[in-house]
């Protein structure tokens, strides 16, 4: 059980690892945070930065979803319940960063990670409800959104274990969460689309 404790632990701090926040300040020098949505996740310095940064900074945050099931798998091969609680732990990280004043991102590209990690076909529903959502509205935040809903149905209709639940249920809660202003922003008509 300790050797659980540090894997939750680590999956935490991995998580935390503000990638989009280091990018800019690094590369350009500035704070993400008063750029667009003021957000420091890959559709933020995407919107900010242009595309390709945007990528490297997805590329990296699903990185740490990734690496945190993995380390899981490794360590405890027999269960299903410490891969899927650690890839929420690294999600908790980049939402609650002890890095960035516990005010992280929303989560949905280490989410992904994790998803691709503990269950491929949730990760491959996600990313095509993404795309079909991003290309039909343009608006990331509500494909983002989809993108976990869709992800926690294929665990069901897939018949998955049902540890899986205990990342995909909270996940979509947070996730739900982590975009409180963009739904507010898309009440007033205010969210803005990619690419215009
Ligand atoms: O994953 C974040 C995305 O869903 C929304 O980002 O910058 O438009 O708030 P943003």
């Amino acid at each position: 059980v300790p050797e659980a404790v540090v894997v939750l632990i680590g999956s935490f701090l991995l998580g935390s690892i503000p990638f989009g926040y280091l990018m800019a300040r690094m590369r350009f020098q500035t704070d993400i945070r008063q750029h667009g949505s003021q957000n420091i996740g890959a559709t933020n310095v995407a919107r900010t930065f242009g595309i390709r940064v945007g990528l490297v900074v997805l590329v990296l945050d699903a990185l740490k979803g990734i690496l945190a099931v993995m380390m899981a798998f490794v360590l405890f091969p027999h269960s299903s319940l410490l891969p899927a609680a650690s890839g929420l732990m690294a999600m908790l990280g980049h939402v609650f960063s002890p890095f960035m004043k516990f005010k992280g991102g929303k989560g949905i590209a280490t989410g992904l990670g994790v998803l691709s990690t503990l269950f491929w076909p949730a990760a491959l529903i996600a990313v095509l409800c993404f795309a079909l959502v991003v290309v039909l509205s343009r608006i990331v935040s509500v494909a983002s959104f989809v993108a976990m809903l869709a992800a926690l149905v294929s665990f069901w209709a897939f018949g998955q274990q049902t540890d899986f639940w205990f990342f995909g249920v909270p996940a979509v809660i947070l996730a739900f969460w982590a975009h409180r202003n963009n739904w507010r922003r898309l009440l007033k008509g205010q969210e803005p689309r990619f690419g215009r």
